[in-house]
């Protein structure tokens, strides 16, 4: 990228002549939909409004964090509570694919009734160069929908503007630090959120469930890179199986579900190592999610695959 104040003018400068009206802005939380609602609130001022979906598919204190992190970004945004209308959606799918497609669909729904309540006929998306290369855009074969992408409806009633979509990661990275964003020191989480970290179908019990399995997970690899005993992995999470396995609690015979931890070493996400962490830190892992979630998870994996041939996320 040329330097982050040229591109900062330059999009300022394209955003006015782009939205003569009124815009809402998709903020997730990440870095590149912040820096495009960032770059919309200065160009537009009034005329933009920011909307954080809270899907109900987001892990534990999520929607506080990402809050505190608009705050210190000095983004305004307003959070939509959505969680019974995305399980609706989701109830008895287990496609990986079409759970994509359909919390594309719910996203852009809501969108667009809070466009027309904001009378905004434009919908602006944090979209960077990889989402649209990985969905399937001018290089490669679709791989995995990313639900900002592909899930977007024919009849869509909104233009769509991506401010971001020509830059590559770094090139974001350096444009938030122009912006003033504070790093997130956040792992890289699904725009699907726990729907795809859930093999099988998604219900309100599953999301309780490995919501709390991975916030085991981070807290016990949180805790080994604070004392440096591993060094920071790429991402690391739980993901719930759609195998029954059978368990001791007490004198009691338990079918419980099963649980696969997956932490991962990469740098651009395109490619990933199994992270070789210590024994100890596992087994901690296994007996806090068999304790904690006690007769629901009976067994916990450690999956040793890289990608290729695996992919980071199990669906
Ligand atoms: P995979 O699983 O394809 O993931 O190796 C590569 C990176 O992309 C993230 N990922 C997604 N991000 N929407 C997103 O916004 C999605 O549908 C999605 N699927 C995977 C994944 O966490 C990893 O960082």
């Amino acid at each position: 990228m040329r330097d982050p104040a040229a591109f900062h003018r330059d999009a300022i400068a394209h955003l006015r002549a782009e939205i003569p009206g009124r815009a809402i802005v998709a903020a997730s939380g990440g870095i590149d939909s912040t820096a495009a609602a960032l770059l919309a609130q200065e160009a537009l001022g009034e005329r933009s409004r920011a909307l954080f979906v809270d899907t109900g598919l987001l892990r534990l204190h999520e929607a506080e964090r990402v809050q505190g992190f608009f705050a210190a970004s000095h983004l305004d945004v307003e959070v939509l509570p959505a969680a019974d209308r995305f399980l609706g959606v989701l109830a008895g799918v287990a496609d990986p694919e079409e759970k994509r497609r359909r919390i594309g669909e719910a996203f852009i729904r809501l969108f667009e009734t809070e466009a027309e309540r904001f009378g905004a006929d434009s919908l602006i998306q944090g979209t960077i160069a990889p989402d649209w290369i990985e969905s399937g855009g001018a290089l490669r074969d679709t791989i995995k929908t990313h639900h900002n992408v592909g899930g977007l409806p024919k009849d869509l009633k909104l233009k769509i503007v991506e401010p971001l979509r020509d830059l590559y990661k770094d090139e974001v990275r350096a444009l938030s630090t122009y912006l003033h964003i504070p790093s997130p020191e956040r792992q890289p989480f699904p725009g699907p959120g726990l729907a795809v970290r859930i093999t099988g179908p998604v219900t309100a019990e599953r999301v309780a469930i490995v919501r709390k399995a991975n916030a085991v997970v981070e807290e016990e690899v949180e805790r080994r890179i604070a004392d440096g005993s591993i060094a920071r992995p790429w991402q690391y999470f739980a993901v719930l199986l759609p195998v029954r396995t059978v368990g001791v609690q007490g004198d009691n015979r338990v079918h419980g579900e099963a649980v696969s931890v997956r932490i991962v070493e990469s740098s651009d996400a395109m490619t990933a190592t199994a992270m070789g962490v210590p024994m100890t830190l596992l087994r901690t892992i296994a007996e806090r999610i068999t304790r904690e979630l006690s007769g629901k998870v009976t067994r916990v994996l450690y999956d040793v695959t890289d990608k290729p041939p695996a992919t980071i996320e199990w669906e």
